[in-house]
């Protein structure tokens, strides 16, 4: 962690981390707690894990949803108030997506469509609604979700994986432009990061790490840093920054 991600000026600030158990989520809980943020880190599935991050965490706490499902959506941005007595920060970090050749269009099938967008799309969201009124109460309420390079570029896992991300993006611009000045909404695009995910995609790893001009795939603390980063950035809202090691430009 840098000098300037070791300040602790999250101190009394409460930050909802979705999709937190791994990866970038628990790279950004990590960075958050360093700053003395209260974290709450979220997952459906890797409950074991989630729980040993928060309790790895001072005053985080662990809470299991599906930001897909609206109910349990709601539960999740109610029970962190519940919890902690406010919201500050909301990170839309849970995704999800299917590998799929470009080309394979019969295989990217409606139903692989909603899949996706209904935890890409509608669960960031639902979440989303769920926390403006206490990102509102907040006085400096933020959303940082984290998109894709997918969803800038035409390249990424699937069609309808990149097309998610260019909707987060562009969500991201139009709460932006409604929430000011309350609520400051930005996000990050990565290119390839290293994470469970990706474990098993040597192959474009070694492609990124010819073509970038930083010539590796991503660290999730590198991508922690630039959301920690505009988390702190007072005058930014609406932009989407690309965290690719330079992979776009090629
Ligand atoms: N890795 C990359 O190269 C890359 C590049 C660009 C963007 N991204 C984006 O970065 C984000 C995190 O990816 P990652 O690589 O860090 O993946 P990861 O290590 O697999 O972590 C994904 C996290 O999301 C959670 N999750 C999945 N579906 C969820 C749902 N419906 N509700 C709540 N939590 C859910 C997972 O929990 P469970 O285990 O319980 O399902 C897990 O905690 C995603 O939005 C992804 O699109 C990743």
């Amino acid at each position: 962690m840098t000098a300037i991600a070791g300040t602790r000026n999250f101190a009394d600030q409460v930050v909802l981390i979705t999709g937190s158990s791994s990866g970038i989520g628990a790279a950004t809980a990590r960075a958050f707690a360093h700053a003395g943020a209260t974290v709450v880190v979220n997952s459906v599935s890797s409950v074991e894990a989630g729980e040993a991050l928060a309790a790895e965490l001072p005053s985080a706490s662990y809470l299991q949803g599906d930001v897909s499902d609206e109910a349990e959506a709601k539960a999740l941005v109610a029970s962190t108030v519940e919890r902690h007595g406010r919201l500050d920060i909301l990170v839309n970090n849970a995704g999800t997506t299917e590998v799929i050749s470009h080309a394979d269009l019969e295989s990217a099938s409606v139903e692989v469509w909603r899949r996706i967008f209904d935890v890409n799309v509608f669960g960031t969201w639902m979440v989303t609604v769920a926390a403006v009124e206490h990102l509102r109460a907040s006085g400096r309420g933020q959303v940082l979700n984290v998109s894709s390079l997918a969803g800038e570029r035409p390249t990424g896992s699937s069609i309808p994986y990149a097309c998610s991300k260019a909707a987060l993006s562009h969500m991201t611009r139009l709460l932006a432009n409604t929430l000011g000045p309350d609520i400051r909404v930005n996000a990050v695009a990565p290119g390839l990061v290293d994470t469970p995910w990706t474990a098993s995609w040597d192959v474009v790893r070694e492609y990124v790490g010819n073509l970038a001009p930083l010539r590796r795939s991503a660290t999730p603390e590198d991508v922690a840093e630039v959301l920690i980063g505009l988390a702190r950035s007072e005058y930014v809202t609406g932009e989407v920054v690309l965290v690719d090691g330079g992979l776009a430009l090629r």
